[in-house]
């Protein structure tokens, strides 16, 4: 079922746990991850990167493909398409395209440009009963070839960021994208008490959750998280598990190198990532 994260977060807010993004680069990513939460009745946002709508051909290819699985595969539980760290121009292309929830990552602009920018895409989404995620204080690491510097979010500009009709708020608190580094400081948990009591009930997004430790991610969701995008985990698990494939040879025996087959350790792979991200966030069983 296509719908916008409004409802699952809000959800997820109340009762003191976190939806997955797991962000999809091709069929198979959004293959695993939909059958997975289907399996374990939780409901799941899958995310696009505007690099990631590109390489799939465009943002109505992933909403028709989205959309087929759903029906297809039988998925029932809560489903939304999100554009992930997205641009204006293209947060405006992806709810021409159908998606069901759109971000706008106006971290890197002065914060009167982010407001005026978020405030108008609100508008235009609200009439769609189109979900929209805001950001406060860019999140760090790289994605899509955009480098990020770590930034702790400002409490103050937070507060006026959720009073715009947004849905949920990321604001950095330390996170970065990709692997943490060694000597990374953790996150910034007294900071993001202040943004939950500042927002209430807005339901806040932790970016960047890729090697954060298990007994940080329930801290973030005991203090107001209520929705963690997992990115990076996916990709390093698919990788292992083709690598091992093709360094076991399997490739070369009978019918090995048939794409059904190479792909399937590295799709099992992706589907034991979510699984464990799942129970983790303790969205397991709580779709409707
Ligand atoms: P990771 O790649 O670190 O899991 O981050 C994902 C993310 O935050 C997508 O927006």
């Amino acid at each position: 079922m296509l719908v916008s994260a409004k409802e699952m977060l809000t959800k997820a807010k109340a009762g003191k746990y976190a939806v997955g993004q797991f962000n999809i680069n091709n069929l198979e990513w959004a293959k695993s991850i939909l059958l997975t939460a289907q399996e374990l009745n939780s409901p799941v946002i899958l995310g696009v990167s505007e690099g990631a709508g590109k390489y799939m051909c465009g943002y109505t290819t992933v909403v028709g493909m989205v959309k087929g699985m759903i029906k297809e595969l039988g998925i029932t539980v809560p489903v939304a398409i999100h554009l992930d760290h997205g641009s204006y121009e293209h947060a405006l292309k992806c709810i021409e395209a159908g998606f069901s929830s759109v971000m706008f990552d106006g971290s890197h602009y002065p914060i009167d440009e982010n407001i005026a920018k978020t405030k108008e895409l609100v508008k235009i989404a609200n009439e769609k009963g189109i979900s929209v995620e805001a950001e406060v204080g860019a999140i760090g690491g790289e994605e899509d070839g955009v480098v990020g510097n770590g930034e702790v979010a400002d409490v103050e500009e937070c507060k006026m960021i959720a009073g715009l009709g947004v849905d949920m708020l990321a604001a950095g608190i330390g996170n970065i994208h990709g692997k943490y580094p060694e000597n990374w400081a953790g996150l910034r948990f007294d900071v993001l008490e202040e943004i939950g009591k500042a927002t209430s009930p807005m339901p806040l997004v932790l970016h960047g959750g890729t090697g954060i430790p298990d007994d940080m991610i329930k801290k973030a969701i005991s203090l107001g998280v209520s929705k963690i995008n997992v990115n990076t985990e996916c990709q390093l698990s698919f990788a292992a598990a083709t690598r091992k494939y093709i360094e076991a040879e399997k490739d070369l025996q009978g019918k090995g190198f048939d794409p059904r087959k190479l792909l399937a350790p590295g799709c099992e792979a992706i589907k034991a990532t979510v699984k464990e991200k799942m129970e983790l966030f303790g969205s397991v069983g709580k779709a409707e």
